[in-house]
């Protein structure tokens, strides 16, 4: 599991995240990362990244500080872009310079994801807790770094690492389930079933926790706005997307995919092991131009879900694939007849399925207090600019047409897409489907 950078905490690694680049040559990073939310409230953020020096990825030793590397310059990404009235076109080089080695080293795009604002922005706050498994309850665990300073924003992501950390032993127990397809061992598969089922049930009530600390309001207006990508953001003024300027006159114009929880590779290791298929292509966006580059460029093609694994560390992608390789439980567990071995095999399949079902039918309820329903309210006044990624075409009636017209960070057309990613979730359980 190493070689695919997989933890006892699952996706997460098995030790707090590093808080700061031990090499003093990066001061200038580390100084600036400690005033973010400061800074970004003064509108100043954009102009002392311009100041920046232009530093290199030299003194980058261990993965750990490759990571930490990849946190700040994503965090400084998003607030360069997103932090001031109108949002910047262009990425300065010493963002980008920096930036393009690091998520080269590391397999990912040059944006913030779920990795740098999530797996590998947290740390435990309780007295004398360690990494371990037990320890990383979301009571005790806060983000390293927030755009707002917020609470909410914290408590927003440690939702999800509190998540994640729910599968650390549930990784090899599936793995040997797998492995007993071949000889038909139904005991094994079945355990494996039911342990999968308990994990999303307890995954799913961390995210029905969502609403104890993180406000509504604060997450519409202040939070997700610098959470935003470049794809699908012509209406939020980026119609190209972002130039990463190189310097020296040279560049590329991107457009990226914003942070989203969707990049998560839990959720999707659910999917891959209960062979739930995702068909969608994440509902074009109203606001979707034609078809946009992925982070290497390439031009995108199959399921939203497929694409978003460009968006996971490359050794998370790897893992998924190499699940999907192994065999499918569905199948195994699905087979008509049988004794009844082979019933409660398909019975734990099937409420397995439910469990995810489930997931996705709660996950839909937080979309609708925390994007819906407050985009519907009048704008307070106090958000920037930004506040626009979460509006709608001028002029639109208020009621369904509107709601149908909002665009995630992701880039999708969210009710939609969410609502087809649960029906093609259920529809798993089915045979012949
Ligand atoms: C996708 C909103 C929290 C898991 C999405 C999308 C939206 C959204 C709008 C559509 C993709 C896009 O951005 O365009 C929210 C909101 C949240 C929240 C408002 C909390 C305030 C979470 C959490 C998780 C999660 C904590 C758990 C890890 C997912 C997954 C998808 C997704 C897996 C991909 C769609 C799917 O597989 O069904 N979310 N999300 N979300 N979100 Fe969330
Ligand atoms: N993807 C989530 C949104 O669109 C965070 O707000």
């Amino acid at each position: 599991l190493g070689t695919f950078s997989i933890s006892q905490n699952a996706f997460l690694p098995g030790k707090p995240p590093l808080r700061v680049l031990p090499n003093s040559y990066y001061t200038p990073w580390e100084s600036l990362m400690d005033q973010l939310p400061d800074l970004i409230k003064r509108r100043e953020i954009r102009e002392r990244i311009s100041q920046l020096p232009i530093l290199t990825t030299d003194n980058l030793h261990t993965e750990h500080e490759w990571r930490r590397a990849y946190v700040i310059l994503a965090f400084f990404t998003h607030a360069y872009i997103w932090g001031n009235d109108t949002p910047a076109e262009i990425l300065p080089p010493p963002i980008t310079v920096p930036l393009l080695a690091v998520s080269k080293h590391l397999d990912l795009p040059p944006v913030a994801t779920y990795a740098a604002l999530n797996l590998w922005n947290w740390t435990v706050t309780t007295p004398h807790a360690s990494a371990s498994p037990g320890d990383l309850s979301l009571d005790s665990l806060s983000a390293c770094h927030t755009f707002t300073g917020t609470e909410s924003e914290s408590w927003f992501y440690m939702v999800s690492v509190a998540m994640e950390a729910q599968a650390g032993s549930l990784i090899p127990t599936i793995l040997a389930a797998l492995r007993a397809i071949p000889v038909h061992d139904h005991a094994t598969i079945t355990s494996a079933l039911a342990a999968l089922a308990a994990c999303i049930r307890t995954t799913s009530s961390l995210l029905t926790r969502m609403h104890e600390k993180c406000d509504p309001a604060v997450f519409y207006h202040d939070i997700r706005p610098f959470l935003a990508g470049s794809k699908n953001m012509a209406h939020a003024g980026l119609p190209r997307g972002i130039f990463y300027d190189v310097g020296e006159g040279k560049g590329a114009w991107r457009q990226l995919r914003g942070g989203s929880n969707g990049q998560s590779s839990l959720i999707q290791f659910f999917d891959v092991v209960l062979g739930v298929v995702h068909a969608s292509g994440g509902h074009s966006s109203p606001h979707a131009p034609a078809p946009a580059e992925g982070p290497q460029g390439k031009e995108v093609t199959g399921s939203f879900h497929v694409e978003l694994r460009d968006f996971m560390p490359g050794p998370h992608r790897r893992f998924l694939e190499h699940v999907g390789r192994m065999g499918s439980l569905r199948n195994f567990a699905l087979q008509e007849g049988g004794g009844e071995d082979q019933r409660r095999c398909r019975e734990a399949y099937r409420d397995a399925v439910a469990a995810l079902t489930d997931m996705r039918d709660g996950h839909l309820k937080i979309v609708t207090r925390y994007i819906v329903v407050p985009s519907r309210s009048p704008h307070t006044g106090r958000e920037r600019n930004l506040a626009s990624v979460s509006s709608h075409s001028p002029g639109a009636a208020v009621g369904e047409k509107e709601d149908a017209e909002l665009t995630g960070t992701g880039g999708t057309a969210l009710l939609p897409f969410l609502k087809q990613s649960r029906q093609e979730t259920a529809e798993a359980a089915k045979l012949g489907s």
